[in-house]
């Protein structure tokens, strides 16, 4: 018998080309196992005999003689043919964890270059076929959102898991080649960072049932509330005089009773902080930069191309993949259009009849108006930056512009973005950090942040949990900003899923949390 070749990663890159291909199974328990990515990608001229793979039966085609199980193993959309006797396919159920060895051999099918002919079959983790709800056949993402236990398992589902996997990776390779140092900053916080009171509050089992009555918060497990983290930009500022550029993907949650496609109760935020910057043009610099770079990097991947090329059937809620495409090229695009918030209002007033809501300046952009503004101003793919907000509509954070521009505009406006993509509207946000004591202070006074307090004299204000925000300033506070990006909804725009309650494997919003 043959030795099976070898499958080292020097070798691998030769036999399969530049394409990167999921290799993590050739790892796991048997030197010579390969994934079904790895398999797909391999064409020897010649026959190779004890072949290892391991995976999950798709479906079953039975013929006379044979049966052809369709394999899958997550690590790429197209299923891997294995041809395996009757006799030895009892066992071979929808839905069950198979070990299979054989010879890898030419296919004479049209679907495949190349087929498993399977002389060994171990059963790892049996299944009911009759039972199990994974069908290969359409399910909508509906019934498939009623299982997130199971979803993962479907191939479109296998794969999003992956380009996330695949996204974090070159983030991070992004932000270490920048020197941006990455933090952990906290999950359980005193302030509602946002000041838009959509925030969980954290208690324990027992505190939740029986309220301490008597000293009130001062009773409670922390000494007074404490809540799940809506951002962790306050914290990441206060990192940021430590060791200047920094950054963080993290979880956050928000109590918001939204029900759109865009809105969901936890998810990850991936946040920068730049110390020693003076105007946003260098914090929208880093966004343009560092999403142009995830796209370049990811387009060419097993991942990425999978998405391109999955069968039309594969999920009608799915955008279509030459809409995927367009997505992808135009974050790989130069100079992304930046537009001031008076100037879009401007512009969207030119075009009122097209909107159900009056665009005015000092409302709020309704999403209507931001997809109109993704999709006219970007040309169609492109990210758009809109600046300068007014001051009524955004957090007390932020700075107030400054500059003359400012003088044209019916009120006062703060330097900040809003990132806006077609579809998914607002995917990032960020802004200058007003870094000065008695500036901030003001803005806190005039939001309601800052209240007398009743332990001080008739000086003393207190801005309850953000105490610590403001000492900030204090000592040693340069000038500084940064942006949140919403990473599901990142992910989902980029997959072409249609909510961003498919991109996320555990989703939860407001009335589900299932499991
Ligand atoms: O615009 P937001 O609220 O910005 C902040 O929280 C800033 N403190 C961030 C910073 O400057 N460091 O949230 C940032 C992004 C939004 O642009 C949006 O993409 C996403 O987070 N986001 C949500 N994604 C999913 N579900 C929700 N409920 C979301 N709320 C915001
Ligand atoms: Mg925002």
């Amino acid at each position: 018998m043959r030795p099976t070749p070898a499958l080292r990663p020097s070798s691998v890159s030769r036999v399969l080309g530049p394409r990167r291909v999921p290799s993590f199974h050739r790892y796991v328990s048997h030197q010579a196992t390969r994934s079904v990515a790895e398999l797909l990608q391999w064409r020897p001229p010649v026959k190779a005999d004890d072949v290892v793979v391991n995976g999950f039966v798709r479906s079953v085609r039975s013929m006379k003689a044979h049966r052809f199980v369709a394999l899958g193993d997550g690590s790429s959309l197209a299923p891997l043919q294995a041809l395996v006797q009757a006799d030895h396919a009892e066992d071979l159920a929808v839905g069950a964890a198979v070990r299979l060895t054989g010879s890898w051999v030419s296919s004479p099918g049209a679907a495949q270059s190349h087929e498993l002919h399977v002389s060994k079959v171990e059963v790892l983790g049996p299944s009911d076929a009759k039972t199990f709800p994974i069908q290969k056949k359409y399910q909508t993402p509906e019934y498939l959102r009623t299982m997130p236990h199971l979803r993962p398992r479907t191939p479109v589902n296998a794969v999003l898991l992956k380009l996330r996997s695949e996204a974090i990776a070159s983030l991070t390779r992004f932000f270490a080649g920048r020197s941006f140092t990455q933090t952990h900053p906290p999950i359980i916080t005193s302030s509602d960072c946002e000041g838009a009171g959509e925030v969980f509050t954290v208690t324990p089992a027992n505190e939740a049932s029986a309220p301490p009555n008597k000293g009130g918060d001062q009773d409670s497990f922390f000494r007074s509330k404490k809540y799940l983290t809506v951002s962790t930009q306050l914290h990441l500022e206060a990192l940021a005089q430590a060791v200047g550029n920094v950054w963080t993907l993290s979880p956050v949650f928000r109590a918001e009773k939204s029900e759109t496609s865009r809105h969901l109760s936890e998810f990850y935020m991936l946040e920068a902080e730049m110390s020693f910057v003076d105007d946003l043009g260098p914090v929208m610099d880093l966004a343009e930069d560092m999403l142009r770079s995830l796209s370049t990097n990811l387009i060419e991947s097993a991942t990425v191309q999978d998405l391109f090329s999955r069968p039309r059937n594969s999920g009608t809620d799915l955008a279509p993949a030459d809409e995927v495409r367009r997505r992808w090229e135009g974050l790989m695009r130069q100079d992304w259009p930046r537009m001031t918030y008076s100037d879009a209002v401007a512009l969207l007033q030119q075009k009122a009849d097209l909107f159900e809501h009056k665009p005015t300046w000092g409302a709020g952009l309704q999403s209507e108006h931001e997809k109109y503004l993704a999709e006219y101003v970007g040309g169609g793919g492109t990210p758009v930056f809109i600046t300068n907000y007014p001051r009524d509509i955004k957090a007390f954070y932020m700075r107030e512009t400054q500059t003359s521009a400012a003088a044209a505009v019916p009120g006062a406006t703060v330097d900040c973005f809003d990132l806006l993509v077609p579809e998914y509207c607002e995917i990032a946000g960020g802004s200058m950090r007003e870094n000065r004591l008695e500036p901030l202070l003001d803005v806190m006074k005039r939001q309601g942040v800052l209240r007398p307090s009743s332990a001080g004299g008739p000086d003393q204000a207190t801005a309850g949990g953000l105490d610590w925000y403001v000492d900030l300033r204090r000592w040693g506070c340069p000038p500084h900003g940064g942006f949140g990006l919403g990473f599901d909804r990142l992910l989902g725009y980029l997959a072409g899923v249609q909510t961003v309650r498919d991109i996320v494997s555990f989703p939860r919003w407001y009335g589900r949390c299932d499991c």
